[in-house]
């Protein structure tokens, strides 16, 4: 079989990567991909056209990495010219497009989340923040390339941001907004497949399953300290995950969503992404991402000991609830090195050195994020995350120590990583 994979990050190295390990494929397409994806075993990169590449390749399914294409419909066009996709159509990634629509969704359906109210007049917004008081969380309604939530301490942060926002920081994303209770805890992730359609919901075979769960660690230094970023690391499974929360998600945050979809007679077959704050009342689901997470998939895809291409195949052909899922035992640590500057400003183009036999020695994978291959067929950085570096132990310590031996056989200039992925007091908590 033939499989194309869309998207250029670390995500769509490792979907690539993780494919390519099936019998079942031949062949995976990347388009574009990036360094990494190129030299990959059975992977291809192409530029151009998603639906006309699909179509003149003859894939035989595609997966769609970010969310972008996905709210602009591209699963719809790939169904439409016959391409089986991963990936939901554009009513289902709208859950992700605007927050507004999920906390909607997340209300009508019983999804245990914040209270929360959505404004589109700025004086009201205004009154809502001073009689609420803080702390208390103003996002902005549309995609913001993550950059449109605000957690503020104080009122007068709030009242900046809702007139920052409406004043147009963030142009029509923000022009509505959700104002949002604020949650204590620590955050984590959970990614699942989800094969919902109007034939499978009538068929109750409509479900969604998910993955072990992940955390992300987005700030730039360790301890959870200094600016937000893209993502410095992942681990899967978090150490500190008990098996009662994950009962708790399924039942008051997982169900209810399937519910949902449900109802709303959507045709969702691909990832959901549920980011979860863990309260002392419990999680409480923050937001759905309508993909994969981006690093948590460095972590996940290589714990999971089922291929990847059947759980495509089962996603689109709606008997995932057929679908038995095995998981490695043991923990994968996947640490992200950086460019000197990020998430600032960042130089393009330093020359990556990586030491293949110590990082085999290790048994880690290189996944890479921002870099591409150069004029001598070496890797030069492309983006502000370079890579991650991920590795399995059967023991987290041994995760940990395998992943950070093999990044030291790995440099460019300026490269820089956290050094305390998944450990206690690298996750951030409010
Ligand atoms: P979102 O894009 O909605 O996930 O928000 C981005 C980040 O803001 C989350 O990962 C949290 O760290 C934080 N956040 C969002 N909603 C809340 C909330 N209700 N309470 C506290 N922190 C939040
Ligand atoms: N890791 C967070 C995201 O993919 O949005």
């Amino acid at each position: 079989m033939k499989a194309l994979v869309i998207g250029s990050g670390g995500r769509e190295h490792t979907i690539a990567w993780k494919l390519a390990q099936s019998s079942k494929i031949e062949q995976v397409i990347c388009i574009p991909g990036n360094g990494g994806t190129a030299d990959e075993a059975k992977c291809k990169n192409l530029n151009g056209d998603a639906v006309e590449i699909a179509v003149s390749e003859k894939v035989d399914f595609a997966v769609v990495g970010p969310e972008d294409p996905l709210s602009e419909g591209i699963a719809d066009s790939l169904w439409a010219a016959g391409i089986p996709t991963v990936g939901p159509k554009k009513q289902g990634a709208a859950l992700e497009a605007s927050k507004d629509l999920s906390k909607i969704f997340m209300e009508k359906y019983g999804v245990a989340c914040a209270a929360s109210k959505t404004f589109t007049d700025k004086a009201l917004a205004l009154e809502y923040v001073r009689q609420h008081g803080a702390p208390i969380v103003v996002k902005a309604d549309g995609l913001a390339a993550g950059k449109g939530v605000v957690v503020a301490k104080s009122v007068d942060e709030a009242l900046k941001a809702v007139n920052d926002m409406m004043d147009g920081e963030f142009g029509e994303a923000g022009k509505k907004l959700v104002i949002e209770d604020y949650l204590q805890g620590v955050e984590i992730s959970v990614l699942a497949a989800v094969s919902v359609t109007e034939k499978s919901a009538a068929s109750g075979k409509a479900c969604i399953k998910a993955f072990l769960p992940a955390r992300d660690h987005k700030r730039l230094l360790d301890g959870a300290k200094g600016p937000n970023t893209g993502g410095m690391g992942a681990v899967c499974p978090p150490q500190d995950v008990s098996q009662n929360t994950l009962e708790q998600f399924q039942k008051e945050i997982l169900e209810p969503t399937l519910k949902g979809l449900m109802a709303e007679k959507m045709d969702y077959r691909g990832f959901i992404f549920f980011g979860l704050m863990l309260t002392k009342d419990g999680p409480k689901a923050l937001e759905y991402n309508v993909r994969l997470g981006d690093p948590e998939t460095q972590a996940v895809l290589p714990m999971m000991d089922f291929d990847f291409a059947d759980l495509c195949l089962a996603i689109t052909g709606e008997n995932l609830s057929d679908f038995e899922m095995k998981w490695k035992p043991g923990f994968q640590v996947a640490p992200v090195a950086v460019s000197g500057g990020y998430p600032l400003k960042y130089p393009k183009g330093k020359v990556i050195s990586l030491d293949l036999e110590k990082i085999s020695r290790e048994g880690a994978k290189v996944f890479v994020a921002g870099a591409v291959k150069n004029s001598e067929g070496g890797l030069a950085t492309s983006g502000g995350r370079v890579l991650a570096c991920s590795a399995h132990g059967e023991t987290f310590d041994e995760a940990w120590k395998k992943a950070y031996r093999a990044l030291e056989g790995i440099s460019f200039e300026g490269m820089f990583y956290r050094k305390d992925i998944g450990l206690p007091g690298a996750a951030e908590s409010n």
